[in-house]
């Protein structure tokens, strides 16, 4: 194993910037891992903005990237699984480097041959989406509405509620090009916001009922348009705030259909949590991975020669599903 690495590191300016870095060992309870892809999440453009020096960002340097999937090349004491050589796919804070550490419980197996180039892009997908259907009581038979659905993860929320059993599967997006996809991939009726009103399409879907859960990436107007589109007794799980992170709500739709409204934020988890969380993603939805009836979709992959285009197509949201780059 080399002694030095690649990573990428944001703080210096509007993009990424790699850096030699030693390469890391594993404590306890960690695996290092030899990373062949990783993907991004609208996360890393947030990050990378907050961070940008040259537009009021704070300076402050940190290494990028969140998902990864690669070769286990080092455990640490205490991990008997994974173990050196297995392929893997995971989560952690850094994860645009070529070794990867990670916390044992962040990772998950790559069933059969998928590619790395494509494994890359399921960990936070299937760890939120199935977190959120989770976190919402999401049991087999029941309607979801599924917000900003042509995000990354949101895509994948749509392939995992159609394995569990939804009943009927609404998905939204901004842009009427993208109804297809959503078809495709898994969606009963797409409603494009802007050119129809959301509570009253998903009621039109519905039998004017309203969907049993509902799970939100926008935020904004439409975390409010969510709630008088769920039915009595349902549930409302707010996921992302790509709209923004302020919502004014109608409270008599709230109290009258008698709603249950949660957040999740897994990034903010705590180790043992976020693991308990992956498992059982991993236990109920790499099957589904493993015969293809969940695919992530890959809009665009780059390098770390590259990773600029790749942030620019990120920061475009004209992306369809997700980015990702091929390590060193
Ligand atoms: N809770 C958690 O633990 C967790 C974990 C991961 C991600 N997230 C959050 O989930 C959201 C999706 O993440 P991602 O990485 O999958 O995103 P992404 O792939 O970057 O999402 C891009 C898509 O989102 C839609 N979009 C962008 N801006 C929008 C806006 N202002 N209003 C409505 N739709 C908009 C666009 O779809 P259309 O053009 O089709 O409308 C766009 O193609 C983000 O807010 C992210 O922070 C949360």
């Amino acid at each position: 194993m080399p002694s030095t690495m690649t990573a990428l590191f944001g703080g210096a300016g509007p993009e990424w910037a790699p850096r030699r870095i030693p390469v890391p060992r594993p404590g306890p309870g960690q695996v290092v891992v030899r990373a062949h892809a990783v993907a991004l999440n609208n996360a890393d453009a947030v990050m990378l903005a907050a961070a940008d020096p040259s537009s009021g960002g704070s300076g402050e340097e940190y290494r990028a990237g969140f998902e990864f999937a690669g070769e286990v090349t080092a455990v640490g004491d205490g991990v008997a699984v994974p173990a050196v050589g297995d392929r893997v796919m995971g989560t952690t804070p850094g994860s645009f480097a070529e070794y990867v550490r990670a916390d044992h419980r962040h990772t998950l197996p790559v069933p059969g041959p998928l590619a790395y180039g494509t494994a890359c892009a399921l960990p936070t997908g299937l760890l939120t989406e199935h977190g959120a259907l989770t976190a919402a009581g999401f049991r087999a038979g029941q309607s979801v509405l599924i917000t900003g659905a042509t995000s990354g993860i949101g895509l994948i929320g749509v392939q995992a509620a159609r394995v569990l059993g939804a009943s009927r599967i609404v998905a939204t997006t901004r842009d009427p090009a993208k109804r297809d996809l959503l078809t495709e991939y898994g969606a009963d009726t797409v409603v494009v916001t802007g050119e129809q009103d959301l509570t009253r399409a998903v009621s039109a879907a519905t039998g004017g009922e309203g969907v049993d859960v509902a799970l939100d990436h926008v935020g904004g107007a439409t975390f409010a348009a969510c709630l008088p589109a769920t039915r009595a007794g349902g549930a409302v799980v707010n996921v992302g705030r790509l709209d923004g992170p302020a919502s004014t709500l109608d409270l008599d739709a709230l109290a009258y259909r008698r709603l249950r409204v949660r957040g999740v934020s897994f990034g903010f988890s705590r180790a043992a949590e976020l693991g308990g969380v992956l498992a059982a993603a991993g236990r109920e939805l790499l099957p589904a991975v493993a015969d293809g009836r969940i695919r992530p979709v890959v809009d665009t992959t780059l390098t770390f020669d590259t990773a600029a285009e790749a942030a620019g197509r990120l920061r475009s949201h004209r992306a369809q599903g997700k980015i990702v780059l091929t390590v060193p």
